[in-house]
């Protein structure tokens, strides 16, 4: 594996701070309503289990969604594929999507979509991190925990080729050789 270090981009306390905060917002929408949680795996799915244990006079349950777009490389494929789809049925019930990251935006666009073809009642997105700067389509999202710089990000969930998922922060992967 090319050779990197991992930097701390947003510790620990501050991350949970966030989430903490998101959870309220979300529960303050939903508050005494039924709600179907979507995690999109796998990257999702810390963020999802902590926002979720942290909402609060919501009926909520949840529900998880498998996406492809990238390889094992750091640029995404532009394609999107369904590798694991929803166990429930989403007609007519206020869903929430769960996003790690929006990058280009195409994985959301294409959840979104594929979510609202089966028409829930309502549906909002919410992502931990958001890098603007990379946007190729054009995707709402209601809640947002970060926007960050285009850095290649690990952590919390969030993988490099499958590592550095467990880390309990968000860091920031970092090529020595780019300087
Ligand atoms: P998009 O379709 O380009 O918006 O990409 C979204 C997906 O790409 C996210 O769900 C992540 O799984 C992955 N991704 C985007 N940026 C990063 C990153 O910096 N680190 C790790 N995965 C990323
Ligand atoms: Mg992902």
């Amino acid at each position: 594996m090319r050779e990197h270090r991992v930097d701390v981009l947003i510790a620990e306390d501050r991350l949970l701070a966030r989430v903490g905060e998101l959870a309220a917002e979300i529960s303050a929408a939903y508050q005494g309503q039924e709600l179907l949680v979507v995690g999109v795996l796998k990257g999702a799915f810390v963020f999802c289990g902590d926002l979720l244990r942290r909402l609060q006079g919501v009926d909520a349950q949840v529900d998880f969604i498998a996406a492809s777009s990238y390889g094992t490389a750091t640029e995404t494929s532009g394609t999107v594929r369904i590798v694991k789809d929803l166990d429930a049925a989403v007609a007519g019930r206020h869903v929430l999507l769960v996003e790690d990251i929006v990058d280009t935006g195409l994985t959301l666009n294409y959840l979104r979509e594929h979510i609202l073809h089966q028409q829930p009642a309502s549906l909002r997105i919410c992502a931990l991190l958001d890098k603007p700067s990379r946007r190729r389509v054009q995707v709402p999202v209601d809640y947002v925990g970060f926007e960050i710089p285009d850095v290649f990000i690990v952590g919390y969930g969030i993988d490099w080729a499958e590592r550095y998922r467990y880390l309990p922060y968000i860091g920031a992967v970092r090529f020595p050789d780019e300087g």
